[in-house]
């Protein structure tokens, strides 16, 4: 026998089963989403790679060394996308988002790709969920969009499991002080590092700071604080958006190590930590990118987001054992003996499914016992029974599966009595809105 194919390491199916979580997961922002002005927004999964070098920054572990990158056949550079931010903000510009009533607010639901050492909560192909406004500087916003975060979170009810980090890493002009005073301290102390922090102290010292190996944080325990190189206005900004984040009754840590992975971030940044394990598996993160609408080639336009790990969502809800609405019972399944039968139960599974009645059957030609065996396999609460006799008749019978007890109905009552038994709440009967023409 040949090899069995396999998914490539760090990507995976999301089965059936986890499906019911990713669509709860999905409309719970889509209703917060709505809810608060956002449209959503889908952009391409690939751009070209200077998009992202350009946003998140040559230095950053993304670029260096995460992206898919690959040629077309006119050997141009193209990547699949590692986050969303950047997307978005080359489509603000492309499509002169900046004429329509400002601030700009949109969301976006997925898939990303990082080629990250998969591990747990970490792979190469993952959801995010995100949100960004685009065209206003106001530490509200930044309140509003970490709000919406905690909102979802309590949706899905998770909020209980994160806490709050906070920091400001200023203005561009404030960090580059802060980036010569970091520089002037690890003189001499190069040894100490790990071999990431050698590279970072070269291209990017700030994310000296966040560095996990344990030599790196003793070092930058000791190192000059961010707080004394940062500028008025951040401050400032700062500490109105604090107020405002008590107002709200949301609680945070004050991080001034917390300086985040991407470059395009200026004033604010958060992310939502695991309380038990930290940064490790943080569910999501975000903040302010002041400078990143023109660093792209648009206007001056300030913005703020955030995005979350839809994996990392759904273990920690499955890790507290909360289980999600499943709509994929089934009400009926349809058994019928015989040409004329199994025809006449093409129309009559029809009617039913078009009533809310999820509905199977018309399957194979076995006896009307294999296939009631089948129908008890698929948990199906009652079955329809059609033979030659039933048809002729116009007569129908239904089994109630769980008590094996039968009854037989005109066959233009078979739909109001299935309606009946499983109860109008019960039905499927979404509806996406009405059409509407001209
Ligand atoms: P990020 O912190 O790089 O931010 O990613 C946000 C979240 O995506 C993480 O907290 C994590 O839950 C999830 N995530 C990231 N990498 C992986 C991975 N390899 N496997 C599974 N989950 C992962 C951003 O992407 C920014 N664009 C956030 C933002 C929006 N800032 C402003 N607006």
């Amino acid at each position: 026998m040949a090899d069995r194919f396999q998914t490539v390491k760090g990507v995976h199916d999301i089965l059936p089963e986890d499906h019911e979580y990713h669509t709860f997961v999905k409309k719970v922002v889509r209703h917060r989403a709505r809810q608060a002005g956002f449209r959503r927004i889908t952009t391409p999964m690939f751009e070209f790679t200077d998009v992202f070098k350009r946003s998140i920054g040559d230095t950053s572990d993304i670029v260096s060394k995460e992206m898919y990158v690959f040629e077309d056949k006119k050997g141009r550079s193209l990547t699949l996308k590692p986050e969303g931010t950047a997307g978005v903000v080359r489509s603000y510009i492309q499509h002169g988002m900046s004429s329509l009533p400002q601030p700009t607010l949109l969301f976006y639901f997925e898939p990303h790709f990082r080629y990250d050492r998969p591990q747990k909560g970490r792979y190469r192909q993952f959801w995010q969920f995100g949100f960004e406004i685009i065209g206003e500087s106001d530490p509200a916003l930044d309140a509003q969009v970490i709000q919406l975060a905690n909102k979802i979170h309590g949706d899905l009810g998770i909020d209980e499991l994160f806490k709050l980090q906070l920091n400001t890493i200023g203005t561009p002009d404030s960090r580059a002080k802060y980036t010569q005073a970091l520089e002037d301290y690890y003189v001499g102390k190069e040894r100490s590092l790990c071999e990431d922090c050698k590279f970072r102290l070269e291209k990017n010292p700030m994310r000296l700071l966040d560095c996990k190996q344990e030599d790196c944080q003793i070092l930058a325990q000791l190192a000059p604080a961010m707080k004394d190189y940062l500028d008025k206005e951040s401050l400032d900004f700062h500490e109105e958006l604090k107020g405002y984040l008590d107002e709200i009754g949301m609680e945070y840590d004050e991080n001034p190590k917390l300086v985040r992975g991407l470059d395009y971030y200026s004033k604010t940044v958060f992310e939502f930590w695991d309380k038990s394990e930290g940064s490790q598996n943080a569910v999501g993160g975000g903040g302010r990118y002041d400078g990143l609408i023109e660093l792209m080639g648009g206007e001056p336009t300030p913005a703020v987001g955030y995005s979350a790990g839809v994996e990392r969502i759904i273990a920690n809800m499955k890790r507290e054992k909360i289980r999600v609405p499943n709509k994929d019972s089934l009400h009926v399944f349809v058994a019928q003996l015989g040409n004329e039968a199994k025809r006449k139960s093409m129309t009559i599974i029809d009617e039913l499914r078009d009533a809310g009645l999820k509905t199977m059957g018309a399957l194979g030609k076995g006896s009307i016992n294999i296939q009631l065996r089948l129908a008890d396999k698929f948990k199906v609460p009652y079955a329809v029974i059609l033979g030659l006799t039933e048809v002729r008749e116009g007569i129908a019978i239904i089994r109630d599966m769980e008590k094996g007890i039968q009854e037989k109905v005109d066959m233009e009552d078979l739909t109001d009595r299935l309606v009946e038994l499983i109860g109008e709440d019960d039905l499927d009967q979404y509806t996406p809105g009405e059409l509407m023409y001209g």
